[in-house]
């Protein structure tokens, strides 16, 4: 029986590992689950758990409010008794989590599995890109959601150890929609009609950390609600929270007739918003591929995505934070022809990275 340490920190890393985490505990290893507690709050973290019917992690760490630097090395600190003795380590994704979880591997010798590899944006100013470089530089185990994930990890050379194995955003969703539908009554409780609202995430550092940028785009909120006549339904990250205080726009956005700021949702009720949704507003990475799925139109608050396919097949545009962009881009896609094909599997990835990962350790 080997041993294996699965990493988990974040609100995106809870959602998509929650399946990978199941069939793991399918295995007959021993399976420890480890959270890095970068998210911490309520609806950040435990309301995961409980919506999708997750168990406890084995070791929960603390590292409130810590600059990223210190993030990766506190998480080095803290995680380095659980893993010393791993067969193999698995991280997901691009967080500081995920960057601590496979330096930590690499120094101890271990093995390392990378889930939601070899994606990439390109644009090195992101946190997110070099933390996924790096983790994919560094593991054994690739797992690709798409070929164009593994064409770019072949780019870089990296080449074995290579998995095509979708996303597990799909398990994730597949999982937990119907439950879902029959739970929720978010629609309801916010007053809302299906098809006729624009549901908005923004939280990406480039975006909400910059005065300029982040005031660009509550303009640009205000004029796409006043330009449609939709609603814009919009569940405030913590670090977006803190920007608009700290940059004293708290008070414009609150101002604008028709943008709904609520708390972050739960992953049920979020699911319901983004299906009934006329279409997305983002910066996040798996609301670009979430709202694919649902067969909803999305317009990206960013100038590159690491969902290429999204853009290809007519579902995304990309629209930066220019308000005369993203209220073209809004007016585009709201009439957008829908019926493109999922890029991102059919909602086996939690399994195929389960046999996987029993395969390598014999
Ligand atoms: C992190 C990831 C990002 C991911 C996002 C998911 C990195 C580099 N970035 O960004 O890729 O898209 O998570 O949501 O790891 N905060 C709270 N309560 C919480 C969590 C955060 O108040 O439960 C506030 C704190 O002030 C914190 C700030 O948000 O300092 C930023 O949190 P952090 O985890 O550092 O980065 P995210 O922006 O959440
Ligand atoms: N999500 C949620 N409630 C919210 C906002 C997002 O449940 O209020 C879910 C969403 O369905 C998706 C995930 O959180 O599965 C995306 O996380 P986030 O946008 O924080 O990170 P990213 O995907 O950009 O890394």
């Amino acid at each position: 029986m080997a041993r294996v340490v699965t990493i988990i920190g974040t609100r995106p890393e809870i959602i998509k590992m929650a399946p990978v985490v199941k069939a793991l505990d399918a295995l007959d290893h021993e399976h420890v689950l480890v959270h890095s507690g970068q998210h911490y709050d309520l609806l950040m973290d435990r309301v995961f758990f409980q919506d999708m019917e997750l168990r406890e992690p084995d070791r929960q760490f603390e590292l409130r409010e810590q600059p990223p630097h210190l993030q990766v090395a506190t998480t080095i600190r803290q995680v380095a008794d659980v893993a010393s003795d791993a067969d193999l380590v698995i991280v997901h994704g691009d967080t500081n989590t995920t960057l601590a979880g496979a330096l930590l591997a690499s120094k101890l010798g271990r093995s390392l599995a990378h889930v939601e590899a070899g994606i990439r944006s390109f644009d090195r100013s992101m946190p997110e890109e070099i933390n996924r470089i790096l983790a994919d530089q560094l593991s054994d185990l690739k797992f690709a959601p798409t070929v164009t994930a593994r064409e770019n990890l072949e780019r870089e050379n990296v080449r074995d150890g290579i998995h095509v194995v979708g996303n597990s955003v799909i398990d994730a969703l597949t999982q937990n929609i119907a439950t879902a539908e029959k739970r929720s009554t978010v629609l309801e409780a916010l007053g809302l009609t299906r098809g006729k609202y624009i549901l908005l995430t923004f939280h990406r550092s480039e975006n909400v950390d910059r005065e300029a940028s982040l005031a660009q785009a509550v303009e640009a909120f205000a004029r796409v609600t006043k330009a449609t006549g939709l609603e814009i339904v919009f569940p405030v990250h913590p670090r977006t929270a803190k920007q608009l205080k700290a940059f004293g726009l708290a008070s414009r956005a609150a101002g604008i007739r028709g943008l709904r700021q609520i708390e972050p949702t739960g992953y049920l009720d979020l699911l319901v918003l983004e299906k009934n949704a006329a279409l997305v507003m983002t910066d996040s990475g798996g609301l670009q591929e979430e709202s694919c799925f649902f067969q909803v139109p999305c317009v990206t608050l960013r100038e590159s995505t690491e969902r290429p396919e999204t853009l290809e097949i007519g579902h995304n545009v990309l629209a930066g934070t220019d308000p005369d962009r993203i209220e073209a881009a809004v007016r585009k896609q709201l009439v957008a022809t829908r019926g493109w094909p999922n890029p991102y599997g059919d909602g086996t990835t939690g399994t195929r990275i389960a046999e996987l990962v029993d395969g390598f350790l014999g």
